[in-house]
């Protein structure tokens, strides 16, 4: 009888080992949080976000605004889509997405709705007299940009902890990048990977101060550096209320120069990345797609979105 009893509990009890190892697994993934978007977008279209949010140490962070013209062609979506991936991904970031349009166009609207990060969409089109080439793009989205900003802290109680930032939607942008623009005091500058001619164009600094610029293009140009090369303080932004983007002559590569101007010098610079020797960001270019087989009218059986 005795050695019945053993021999039934011998069977047993590699299962109910089993048993205890499963539940002890399972109840060690409990506590994770579910995977829920950061943000919604403004103006009633944002996603709903997590019940009582709990203070981290990244509320002291100084918000990042990144202002990004964009316009209706063939890449517009893939272009927004990898920008969106890449904002996702960093902590405390605005998006200001200015179409250059008459109106908000569907396809931004529904990828604002879908992008789950803040993000405030306008629009303003480009006059059609300034639609020609060699003429500077998108100054009058980012101008709009800047009045958003500006109407908008009117309103908030100071002080508020932010820095500017223009990011063009065909580049590309490292997560390192943020981190180093976030420290901003007025204006920031460092390295743009494949631009000017050349591999990269950066601010010479000697000292800890900029003294020059390396570039192959138009070393003339009093700030020798790309709308991606360069970051504002939000306060100075503010200070500065009357600093925008001029058309009236103005040049494509002057559009940078004719802006900071306005708001800083050369010898006030903040080198980022370490003193202006770490590419983090990349004047990369879409190639124009070839849509020589598309038929003149529509064939497909349904209508897709790309
Ligand atoms: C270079 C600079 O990197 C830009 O910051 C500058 O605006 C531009 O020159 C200029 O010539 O003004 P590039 O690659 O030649 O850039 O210009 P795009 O990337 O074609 O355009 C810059 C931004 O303006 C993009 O975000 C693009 O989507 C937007 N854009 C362009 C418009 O909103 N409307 C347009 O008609 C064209
Ligand atoms: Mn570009």
């Amino acid at each position: 009888m005795k050695s019945l009893l053993f021999s039934r509990f011998l069977l047993l009890l590699p299962w109910v080992l089993i048993v205890i190892i499963v539940l002890d697994i399972d109840s060690s993934r409990a506590p994770l949080p579910a995977l829920s978007p950061r943000g919604g977008a403004e103006g009633g279209s944002g996603g709903a976000r997590p019940p009582a949010p709990r203070r981290r140490p990244e509320a002291a962070l100084p918000t990042i605004y990144a202002i990004t013209p964009t316009y209706s062609r063939p890449v517009q979506k893939a272009e927004l889509t990898r920008l969106a991936n890449t904002f996702r991904q960093v902590s405390r970031l605005h998006w200001i997405l200015v179409e250059d349009a008459a109106a908000r166009s569907e396809l931004v609207t529904r990828f604002v709705a879908g992008a789950g990060l803040p993000c405030t969409h306008l629009h303003v089109p480009t006059p059609r007299r300034y639609k020609r080439p060699g003429l500077p793009r998108a100054t009058e989205q980012r101008n709009a940009g800047l009045a958003w900003l500006r109407q908008r802290h009117q309103h908030l109680p100071p002080p508020q902890p932010g820095v500017l930032f223009f990011a063009d939607d065909d580049n590309t942008y490292s997560l390192e990048l943020f981190q180093e623009m976030r420290t901003t005091r007025k204006v920031s500058v460092w390295p743009v990977g494949l631009v000017g001619g050349r591999r990269y164009e950066r601010p010479v600094v000697e000292n800890g101060k900029v003294v020059g610029w390396y570039t192959g293009w138009r070393a003339d140009r009093p700030f020798a550096i790309d709308m991606a090369g360069f970051a504002v303080s939000l306060q100075v932004i503010l200070s500065h209320p009357k600093a925008v983007f001029k058309r009236r002559g103005s040049q494509p590569g002057m559009q940078e120069s004719d802006f900071l101007k306005q708001i800083t010098t050369v010898e006030e610079l903040e080198p980022k990345a370490n003193n202006c020797t770490k590419v983090l960001v990349w004047h990369t270019r879409t190639e124009k797609v070839n849509l020589a087989n598309e038929p003149k009218y529509h064939l497909d059986t349904v209508n897709i979105e790309v």
